[in-house]
Parts: C-alpha cells; structure tokens; sequence
C-alpha cells in the first residue's frame, strides 16, 4: 500500500526517466522541476534511468566561460562541467522537443536488490528526499521496490510510454503524438497504394496493447486493425478485404499491432489469400515525432501533481489521468488489478470502427 510520511520535510528531489522514450517526457520533467522550484525544493536530474541512479550519473549544465575570462585564462577549456541542482533554465524550451534531456535506458540489472542497494545509497548520499519516475510499467516496477526498500525516500511515478498499456490511467504521456505519427505515415502510404492497387501492412508498436495500433488505424481510416484484443482469422481478414478491393479501387491499408504479429507475417497470410501487398513498418520513429499539445499539456498536469502528490507526503503511488481529472494510484494496484472500465473502451471503440466501416463483428479475445 502506498505509504502517508505526511510530517517529513521535502527539501530536495531527484528525477529521471526510464524505458523506452515517449513524445512529451521533456515537458513532464520541466513541469516537475519548475513546480518544484516554486515550493522551494531543489531538483537533481538523473541521467539514463536506473542505470544511471547506479552509476551515480548526474544532471550536469555546460556552462560557457564568459569571454573576459576565457581571454584571461586561455588554457582553460571553455566549457565547465558543473554537477548541480536543475534550474528554470535548465528546462527551458524543452516542451516541445521529442525524446528525454534526462536520457533513458532500459536496466536489466535492476532486478537486483545488490544492485538496487547502490542507487539507494546514491540517493541517500545526495540527501534526496523523494524520487519521481518517468516511464513505463517496467519503470514502475523498479520505482515501486525502491519505495518498498527505501522507506525514507518518497517515489512516484508518472506515466509515459506510447503503448498507453498502463492500468488505471486513461492516458499514457507519447501516446497521442505517436498515433498522430502512425497515421500520418498511412496517409502518406494511401497514395502509392492507390497507384499500384496494392495492400499495405503497416506495422504498429505497442508491446502487448492495441491501443496504439487502433487509435492510427481509426484515425487514418485503414480498412483493416488487427489488434491482440480481437483474433481476427483468415478467412475474416479475407472477408473484410474484399468488400474493400473492387476494379476501380483495388487498395487497402492494413494496420496490425506488434501484439499480434509482425507487419511480415501478415503480408504472408494476405499473399497466400491471393494478393499482391507490401509492408512499411515505421519503427521507432513512431517514439519520435514532436509531442502534440495533447501530451504537453497531459505531461505538464502530471508534472505538478506528481511534486503535489509528494508534499502530500504519498509515496508508492502512480499519477493517473481517470478521465476527469489527475489522481494518485498505488503502483501495488497497478500490477494486481485490470482496470475492466478502460479495456471495456477499447474493446467498445473496435466495436464501433467495425460497424462504421461496413464490417462484421469480431469476439473479444477476452
Ligand atoms: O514501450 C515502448 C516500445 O516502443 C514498445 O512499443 C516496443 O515494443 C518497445 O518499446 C521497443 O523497445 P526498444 O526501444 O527497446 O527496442
């Protein structure tokens, strides 16, 4: 259970962010330092996630040495490397850029409780009081044993991932720009689809979650999503083409979500039913397009919760969006309990992208 030390002091706070990168991290950790420093907390950026907490690795700003003096002492490289607390400045015209100023990794080692120890002992030695975590569900899991082992260090989590696969949260900070990717690259692929009257597959990431594959799908109008929620079989993947394909429009764009399978072996299961088809997977550009104003502002709002959350003295605890407005939720409910009113949306939204696009009616996996 997420713990109360209402009556602690917070005087400093660190941050980082972990796992894969996602669109609008960067505004998330400018919201966290800048509320921050308007409650008087000092805030030390952590560089590369855990692996970074581990090998102590530290927000460090480059500073230029001021020409006067860089004309006084010319043997002095022009550039300090100062380890320091984060400034406004630090943060400054960050907003908008992709990826994280704070970098990212992905830490096996983690799953350590040795190697945990280390980043313990990292933060205690920084007198850091609390912790906030950037990331995903598998960053949860290490801010989570953290807090669980580190009872005098307050940590939260704040979620960001493209794959919007976090429970108890309606939204994940990247998903939407990364939608907003996807289905720029299928408009861009309808018209040479159109010209050779060809199928395409289009790969969409997403680990084991359609959200992502079915939000560009529907936003861009492809003829068919197939995502790990609904098995669609051949002979229904069939069906749904060929209501599409006539001789005056023999193309269409097919959105399959990584859960299910490769863009690869779609295009096999389509060529063995007779058509000519080629794939375009966008990759990991899908984490990297500019953040909408959606995931900025869902990122700045999850920023200042996540600081107010931690003078309320929380610990353990996620921010969550619930649809109406921004909440705290322990990361021990997060692992354990399926939010059945928000896979109940998906399922309802496939549903009803079936019914718009003229097509039978498939049964939830689930
Ligand atoms: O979690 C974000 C994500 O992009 C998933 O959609 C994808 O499965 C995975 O990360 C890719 O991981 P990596 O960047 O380590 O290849």
């Amino acid at each position: 259970m997420n713990k109360q030390t209402t009556n602690k002091q917070i005087k400093r706070i660190a941050v980082l962010t972990s796992g894969g990168d996602a669109p609008g991290m960067n505004a998330a950790i400018r919201a966290v330092v800048r509320t921050a420093l308007a409650q008087g907390i000092e805030v030390i950026g952590v560089m590369s996630g855990f692996k970074g907490l581990t090998e102590g690795m530290f927000y460090t700003e480059q500073t230029s040495l001021t020409d006067e003096l860089q004309e006084a002492y010319p043997f002095i490289s022009n550039v300090i490397n100062k380890n320091q607390t984060m400034s406004s400045k630090s943060v400054s015209q960050i907003i908008g850029k992709p990826g994280t100023i704070l970098r990212t990794s992905r830490f096996k080692e983690f799953e350590y409780k040795n190697v945990r120890a280390i980043a313990i002992d990292n933060l205690r030695e920084k007198e850091i009081d609390a912790l906030v975590v950037i990331g995903g569900n598998g960053s949860y899991r290490g801010a989570h044993l953290i807090a669980q082992e580190a009872p005098d260090i307050q940590v939260v989590g704040i979620p960001a991932t493209i794959d919007n696969d976090i429970e108890w949260t309606m939204e994940t900070i990247g998903f939407d720009t990364a939608a907003k990717s996807l289905s720029n690259h299928c408009d861009d692929i309808r018209s040479t689809a159109a010209s050779h009257d060809r199928v395409f597959v289009i790969g969409a990431m997403g680990r084991h979650a359609g959200d992502l594959a079915l939000k560009a799908g529907v936003a861009s109008g492809v003829e068919a999503i197939l995502i790990p929620e609904f098995a669609v079989s051949d002979e229904q993947l069939h069906r749904m083409l060929k209501k599409k394909l006539s001789k005056d429009r023999a193309y269409a764009l097919v959105m399959v979500a990584e859960g299910v399978e490769t863009p690869g072996e779609t295009a096999e299961r389509l060529k063995s039913l007779g058509y000519e088809v080629r794939t375009s997977d966008l990759g990991h550009a899908q984490r990297g397009g500019k953040p909408t104003s959606r995931d900025r502002t869902l990122a700045t709002f999850m920023g200042q919760k996540a600081v107010h959350l931690l003078l309320e003295g929380q610990s353990d605890v996620a921010v969550s969006f619930d649809g109406r407005g921004y909440i705290a939720i322990p990361f021990e409910q997060i692992f354990t309990q399926k939010d059945e009113e928000k896979h109940k949306i998906l399922v309802t939204e496939y549903q009803a992208y079936q019914e718009i696009t003229h097509e039978e009616q498939i049964v939830p996996t689930e």
